[in-house]
């Protein structure tokens, strides 16, 4: 009765396939989860030390709009050492509610009702929604696993139109751990320049990559910076989920616009969230981050042990090179990715995300992170060779 009064633009936006799978596998006993994008690790405990002292100390006020203005530095200088990349960080960086507030703001600030913003799929779940909600509309840009799933020059022309306004790009990629190679980044800055395109560039995950293989940010290449929204934040490469903390770096036109919905929506991140972020930024600046280079070689080991996995099960599956997770072919099983995971759950109680999940080109896939112990990757491995052996049985 009272949906009547839901915007038809939100109630036609589905609910994300991963939050489904969560509520089913919480009926479920005994349940391994490969479902969930999230470290294993806990926060760094110089992090936690710092938000804890900042407690004590009585420091619960809001901070300023844009973030602490010290954090705003730091990441100015982490940026800048580690990607290349150069934002003024009085007008060009805003610290917000995750990576999530991020894109959200950055949509809402350059969409007008009826433009084009072209995703690389598969992709983050939120990134149609958010366009959705912007009032624009999400075009898909599928990416082949023939192509290491990375996106091309021609699928990007295949759907541009005279609506397009910005390509919207997330490597190292979250479903299929691609990375974007140089030959590949400068197809995308080719199509922005040539078709006066901004390019939205999520690398929340370029911490976390692996075997020597290197992407460089967008903004970096040449005449990039000034049509290029960089996403970035903490939850990822410093274990930070729960802090909720991230941030958009963007020339300061666009910051500004950003800066003016997080102003009337949200105020300031939280404070302790803030000093967390700049603890671990000042410690990683003195001792050449290796909080995230302990938790990079960890994830490593689990990353071999799991693509070591599936090609022993049968799985074909494009050798994930960065974040967290592997996104093997289920197709020669003959199930739809929705049904290999359903009866994977309710047979073996193991979850994996439907590959459909991203996009439709993530249909014939299925979606697993390893940033979960080894022990129970190993006994996830078991339950899904005995899942298999039963479907070729039948
Ligand atoms: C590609 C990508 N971008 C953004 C986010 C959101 O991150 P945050 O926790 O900072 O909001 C995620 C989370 O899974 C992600 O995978």
């Amino acid at each position: 009765m009272s949906q009547r009064f839901v915007s038809r633009r939100i109630a036609d936006v589905p609910p994300s396939a991963i939050r489904r799978f969560f509520d089913m596998a919480g009926s479920v006993e005994n349940v391994i989860s490969l479902g969930i994008g999230e470290p294993d690790f806990v926060t760094p405990y110089s992090s936690r030390d710092a938000m804890i002292n900042s407690l004590l100390d009585g420091q619960t006020q809001y901070t300023a709009n844009p973030g602490l203005l010290a954090l705003r530095q730091e990441i100015a200088h982490y940026l800048a050492q580690r990607f290349d990349i150069h934002y003024d960080p009085e007008r060009e960086i805003l610290v917000t509610v995750g990576a999530s507030e991020a894109i959200d703001i950055a949509l809402r600030a350059v969409v007008e009702p009826g433009d084009e913003v072209l995703i690389s799929e598969p992709c983050f779940v939120s990134y149609g929604p958010c366009v959705t909600f912007a009032g624009g509309i999400p075009v898909a840009v599928p990416c082949q696993p023939e192509e290491g799933f990375q996106v091309t020059a021609k699928a990007l022309l295949q759907h541009l139109t005279a609506r397009t306004k910005a390509i919207l790009i997330s490597y190292p990629n979250n479903p299929t751990g691609a990375v974007l190679d140089r030959a590949h980044l400068e197809q995308v800055a080719d199509v922005a320049r040539e078709h006066d395109l901004l390019v939205i560039s999520d690398e929340i995950y370029n911490e976390l990559i692996y075997d020597g293989h290197a992407q460089g940010s967008m903004a970096a290449l040449p005449e990039m910076a000034r049509r290029c929204i960089t996403i970035n934040g903490f939850s990822k490469a410093f274990a930070m989920t729960g802090l909720r903390i991230g941030y958009v770096a963007a020339p300061a036109a666009i910051l500004g616009a950003c800066a003016k919905i997080h102003q009337y929506t949200i105020m300031c991140a939280s404070r302790q969230s803030q000093v967390a972020a700049l603890r671990a930024l000042q410690k990683g600046r003195q001792d050449g981050y290796a909080d995230i280079e302990d938790m990079r070689q960890s994830y490593d080991r689990r990353r071999r042990l799991m693509y070591d996995a599936f090609a022993s099960m049968g799985l074909d599956c494009t050798e994930p090179q960065g974040a967290f997770y592997a996104f093997p072919s289920i197709r020669s099983t003959g199930l739809s990715s929705e049904t290999f995971c359903r009866r994977l759950l309710e047979e073996q109680a193991v979850v994996c995300i439907p590959g459909n999940a991203f996009g439709a080109v993530g249909e014939g896939h299925i979606r697993c992170c390893y940033a979960t112990g080894v022990d129970k990757l190993l006994a996830a491995f078991e339950r899904m060779q005995v899942f298999l052996d039963s479907l070729r049985r039948n």
